[in-house]
Formats: C-alpha cells, sequence, structure tokens
C-alpha cells in the first residue's frame, strides 16, 4: 500500500529519501513527507498529492532561499529559511513515506511521517493498528492531543509514552509494538539518536538495504536498487537497528538475531521505463523474455526436446500422488490466473478444483483437508488477504504450494513449495507479466502433476511441452503486429460500457480483460461467461456497448459466434480474438474488427489471447488522458485487509 524509506549515511538524506520515494510512488500516491534529523532536531515535510507537490516545496523553500529575498518583512522569514532549509539540507539521516490513505483522507496533516507532542519522534508506517481507537482514547485521557486522523500517530505518541519510562528508544519501540494490534511496517528516528533508524515490521514487508558506509530501510526491493542489491528480509516481528556502517537485527524480545543477507538478482535497469512511456507498456513489451525465464529453468532436454519438468530440487510427488481436491486462493489478477487453472487442471489432471477469491476465504469457514493441495497466487507475496488463506491452508494441514514473483516474500517463506514467476520487478499497478507468468508457472504445474498422476501420455506430455514453448515467441509476434490494437483503441476509448465474453478458459481471460480496462481507463467493463448474456445482462446492450468476444476454444466457435450475433443484432460494436485458423467469424457480420492470435492448442491460449486486450487497456487509458501507471485510488501492493 504505502511505501516506506529510510536513510543512514554520510550523503544528505533529503535528495536520497526523494529518490528511493520515487521508486515507491506505485504504492501510493495520494500524500508524501519526510523527515529529517539534524544534531538537535527533527524536521518534517509533508504535503499531500504526488510526490512532485512535496519536492516542489522543498525546492522552493531552497529557490527563495537562493533569491536572497529582499524588504524588510522578508528578512526575518529568510533568516528563519536560511537556519531550517540549511539543516535540512545537511541532515544525513531521514525517513519518508508516500501514502495510499487508509485512516483520514489524504491531506498534508494525515500525511506521514507523524510525531509524538514535542517532535523528537518521528514515524512512518505502513499497515493498519487494527486497536488505534482504544490506544488513542487511553493517550488522550492523558493530556495527548492529536494532530491527524490516522491511526499511525498513536504509535508515535506510544513510543514517546514508554521513551519517557526507559530512555532507550529500542526498548521504547520493542515495548509499543506489544501494544500493537494489526499490521506494520515501521521505520522511527529520534532526536537523541541521531546516528540509528530502528525499524520493525509486521504482516507488512520491510527490508533493509546494505550499502557502504550508508544503509537503508525501504518497504519495497526497487526503492533501494540504485544504492545496493544486498538486503535484509526482515521477518515477522523483527526489529532492525540501521546505522551507517552496521546493521542489528532483533527478535520482538530484543535477542540479536544473525542472518545472512540476500542478494538481489534483477539490476536498476530492470526497475526504470527503458525509453517506455510507462511502466505498464514496458512491462506489456517484456513478456515474451520474462515468459522465456520463467519456463526454461523447468525444462528438462533430450537433446534438443523438452521431455520433463523440473521444480528444482523440490519433490512435489508425495503431493501429487495424495491429492483429492486443488483450492487455489488470491486476489485480483491472480484470482483471475486462478480461474482460468481451474479449467487447465480440471482437463489436464482430473482432479476437481475449487477457486476462491482470498477476501473471502477465511470468513467463509472454508473445507480443506489434508489431502488438499492449496495453491496461493501472489505477485507481490505480501498481499493481506492471500497471506490469510495461506496461513489458515496450513493450520488445516492443507499442502500450500506458492507461485509468487518475488523472493523473500512473506508468502514464498511460509508455503511449503515455491515456483517462482521470473517476470523481473513489476511497477505498473495493473498487473500484466506478472499474469502471464502465473499463468506459465500453472500450466507446467498441472502438466507434472498430470504425468504423475498418468493423466496424460508422455507422447502427449512432450507435445503439450511444444506447446509452452511456442508462447514466448507467439506473443512476440501479437507484440510486433499490434497496430490493429491501438486503431481499435482509438476509435473505442469514448464507450461507455465494455462487456467481455468467453466461454471456459476464455471467460477467465474476459475476467482478467475487463478488470484491466477499469482500472487504468475507467471505463465500465464486465465479463460475462458468453452463454450467460441471454440470462440477463443482453439487457443492458445498445449501440453504446463494446463487446469483446475472447474465441480460442475451436469447438465453441460457432456458439460464440451465436452470441456475437445476438448483441450486434442489438447495436453493439463488436470486437473478437480468436486463433489464426478460424473461419466462422466474418467481418463486417457478426464482428466488426477481428484480431488473430497464432495458433496454439486451446487449452494453452489463455497466454496469448490476453495480450491484445492488455494493449486495449493500455492504449485506451493513454487516449483518456490518464497515467495508466497510476490509476486513481489503487495501489500496487494491498498489504491491508
Ligand atoms: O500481489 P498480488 O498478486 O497478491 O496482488 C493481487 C491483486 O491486488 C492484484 O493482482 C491487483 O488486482 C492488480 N492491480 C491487478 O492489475
Amino acid at each position: 500500500m504505502c511505501g516506506i524509506v529510510g536513510y543512514v549515511g554520510c550523503k544528505q538524506a533529503t535528495p536520497v529519501l526523494i529518490n528511493t520515494l520515487k521508486k515507491l510512488e506505485y504504492r501510493g500516491y495520494d500524500s508524501a513527507g519526510i523527515a529529517v534529523m539534524n544534531d538537535d532536531e527533527i524536521l518534517v515535510r509533508k504535503a499531500k498529492g504526488a510526490l512532485r507537490v512535496l519536492t516542489e516545496d522543498i525546492t522552493k523553500e531552497v529557490v527563495r532561499l537562493n533569491d536572497k529575498m529582499t524588504g524588510e518583512e522578508c528578512d526575518a522569514r529568510e533568516a528563519e529559511l536560511i537556519a531550517a532549509t540549511d539543516k535540512f539540507v545537511k541532515g544525513t539521516i531521514g525517513i519518508g513515506h508516500t501514502r495510499w490513505a487508509t485512516h483520514g483522507e489524504p491531506s498534508d496533516i494525515n500525511a506521514h511521517p507523524h510525531t509524538n507532542v514535542s517532535g523528537t519522534i518521528a514515524i512512518v508506517h505502513n499497515g493498519i493498528i487494527e486497536n488505534y481507537a482504544k490506544l488513542k482514547e487511553q493517550l488522550q485521557a492523558q493530556g495527548i492531543v492529536f494532530k491527524s486522523q490516522t491511526d499511525t500517530e498513536v504509535i508515535a505518541h506510544l513510543v514517546n509514552f514508554f521513551y519517557e519510562q526507559t530512555n532507550d528508544i529500542f526498548e521504547a519501540v520493542k515495548l509499543a509494538l506489544k501494544k500493537l494490534e494489526g499490521s506494520y511496517a515501521l521505520g522511527v528516528i529520534c532526536k537523541d539518536y541521531p546516528d540509528r533508524i530502528i525499524a520493525a515490521r509486521k504482516d507488512s514487508p520491510l527490508i533493509v538495504g546494505l550499502g557502504k558506509n550508508e544503509n537503508f530501510i525501504a518497504s519495497d526491493v526497487p526503492a533501494v536498487l540504485e544504492y545496493t542489491r544486498e538486503v535484509y528480509y526482515l521477518d515477522q516481528k523483527e526489529l532492525a537497528v540501521v546505522y551507517s556502517d552496521h546493521v542489528d537485527l532483533f527478535t520482538e524480545d530484543g535477542e540479536k538475531i544473525i542472518k545472512e543477507p540476500s542478494h538481489i538478482e534483477w539490476d536498476m535497469a530492470a526497475a526504470k521505463k527503458g525509453g517506455y512511456a510507462h511502466f505498464m507498456l514496458k512491462e506489456i513489451y517484456e513478456q515474451p523474455k520474462a515468459l522465456k525465464d520463467t519456463l526454461h529453468p523447468h525444462l528438462v532436454f533430450n537433446g534438443d526436446k523438452a521431455v520433463d519438468i523440473k521444480f528444482d530440487e523440490m519433490d512435489f510427488s508425495s503431493i501429487f500422488e495424495n491429492v483429492d481436491r486443488i483450492i487455489i486462493t488470491a486476489c485480483g489478477t491472480a484470482y483471475h490466473a486462478g480461474v482460468a487453472a481451474r479449467y487447465i487442471f480440471e482437463q489436464l489432471t482430473r482432479v476437481p478444483v475449487v477457486v476462491d477469491v482470498a477476501s473471502e476465504f477465511r470468513y467463509k469457514n472454508p473445507i480443506i483437508s489434508n489431502k488438499d493441495v492449496v495453491i496461493i497466487i501472489s505477485q507481490s507475496g505480501e498481499t493481506a488477504d492471500t497471506l490469510a488463506a495461506l496461513r489458515l491452508a496450513k493450520e488445516a494441514g492443507a499442502k500450500v504450494i506458492a507461485i509468487t514473483n518475488v523472493v523473500g516474500s512473506t508468502v514464498s517463506r511460509e508455503a511449503d513449495r515455491v515456483i517462482y514467476t521470473l517476470a523481473g520487478p513489476e511497477i505498473a499497478v495493473a498487473s500484466t507479466k506478472a499474469y502471464t507468468t502465473q499463468l506459465m508457472c500453472l500450466y507446467l504445474l498441472a502438466l507434472k502433476m498430470a504425468a504423475a498422476r498418468n493423466t496424460v501420455s508422455q507422447k502427449d506430455f512432450e507435445y503439450y511441452l511444444e506447446q509452452l514453448e511456442l508462447i514466448p515467441d507467439q506473443v512476440e509476434q501479437i507484440l510486433k503486429d499490434q497496430s490493429n490494437t491501438q486503431k481499435f483503441a482509438s476509435e473505442n476509448f469514448n464507450k461507455n460500457k465494455v462487456f467481455y465474453i468467453g466461454r471456459l478458459i476464455d471467460s477467465a481471460s474476459s475476467l482478467e480483460s475487463a478488470l484491466k480496462l477499469k482500472e487504468v481507463s475507467y471505463m465500465h467493463s464486465e465479463a460475462f461467461a458468453a452463454g450467460e448474456l441471454k440470462h440477463g445482462p443482453i439487457a443492458l446492450i445498445d449501440k453504446e456497448t463494446l463487446v469483446v468476444a475472447l474465441a480460442t476454444q475451436k469447438a465453441l466457435y460457432e456458439k460464440i459466434n451465436s452470441n456475437v450475433q445476438e448483441v450486434k443484432t442489438r447495436g453493439a460494436s463488436t470486437l473478437v480474438i480468436c486463433q489464426g485458423d478460424e473461419q466462422v467469424f466474418v467481418k463486417g457480420e457478426s464482428a466488426d474488427t477481428i484480431i488473430k492470435i497464432p495458433q496454439i492448442e486451446d487449452i494453452f491460449a489463455a497466454i496469448t489471447a490476453i495480450i491484445p486486450a492488455q494493449l486495449f487497456a493500455y492504449y485506451c487509458s493513454v487516449l483518456r488522458g490518464i497515467d495508466p501507471d497510476k490509476p486513481k485510488n489503487l495501489a500496487k501492493s494491498v498489504t491491508v485487509e
């Protein structure tokens, strides 16, 4: 949700904090703030709006200073500014935050950092403090006056409360944490400890970046990549005391922990736009490589023919042999990958599959047994609802396999087995390459399970592997020849209603296509299993409606063509996305426009079918003047419930 950064070193902290915050803007962008420490005070600057507003505020101060205001009335102010900015610019330790509001509207006051009353302790926080109202009441009863409506301010006053008792900032943070219910990633600085940042986490990610004579904290790796690729992933309830020359790690009870830092494989280039107008477009174009990177390490070759699938040293055989049922749970786009996977697993393995949104899972008293395999899908590996589902499944004795993009994420650490999507960092809020690589992992897992259970012959198995190998190049081909999608977007970006329809696995692609469009273009879009149209939704069809039919299942071409005809008759504009060989759809009859994707075995068409839909969403967003990388009300990683 929100983004946290912190710096302690020998450089000026302000530019480093702004620079690192820029890399985290995708996590929240309704307000931002920094707190920088000089020897004798903590200076806080915060502003509603994008990080740019905060940067401009700080720059204006420096510019005013440089312009040397004249006139008597300015003299006093100038002296004040000189003093403030001088310190501000000098400080070499600080914390910063970019916010996605949960408690309290986006405003200057509610922006982080928050401080205790005397301004000697400053705090940035991600997550939600569930018992904040009760704690606030107790603190108010002691005469503390709150400035903001946030849950975070409670932590600042609580730390202060314990600091007054212990006179030790680490102890104070530790004791304050014991009082908190809910989730947190925290960065704390204290005027009396001008050489350190205290950091802590529970149910919200936080890393410590290790530099040379400088160290960092951040809620996500891209923030620090420009400075270091060595990081500590803080585990649940761990604390870190971060100095410029070393870092101490502790358990929640203050016992020292020794652990090895992790080396980040991807570099800065992966976290930059690299010439593309937006991260979303860059990530759409990265899919051929991401798919290859995800697929190839798992293939076992005999000569140049893929004959088997391996998942490193992980042994899945015990899991595959004794499975009665597969449960897949995830949120948003990852959930849609799960919906597609239901068709893939049931067709290939003949094991029944249940798919649930993770945000509902723990509340429905789910039926889980130790013969169930639970597949958890999460790009970030930190989604609060998905994590809760994972923990519930483990408690119930199920085997948990996670598919995630982030090495070291909480999901990856808590699952029994992990398969990584090797997509590189996904920065755009709208998920694209994570979705297609998740599908790739699901295809691999389903095939491996099918082979173990003898539900596909070795001949078919090898043929299916060949099909999988075709996909990255097919995606490349679609991306090379996407001018028709761009043109179609330019003709339809002002439509008020967009319906995506499809049958079987295409209905999963429809769900994902509709989500992509609504997220980045704000066009009202819905998805229906095509056969359901006439049971209700067709009442909404008129000439303002665009209907996109995803039609990759050959046996059902005629059926879906009838559905397209039904909506065409009622005035809708229509687009059909289908396989290259089909002859059923006739341009100008049922379909106004046809986009053909390369020929593939039906069950493997989910990856290629989504590419035109991703591009359509992207172009509609841009044509409507929206920044697709920062859609309103959304943030990249949803670490709160
Ligand atoms: O990190 P996760 O895959 O767990 O995230 C799940 C959803 O929040 C995410 O897919 C969301 O729906 C994206 N904005 C979709 O583009």
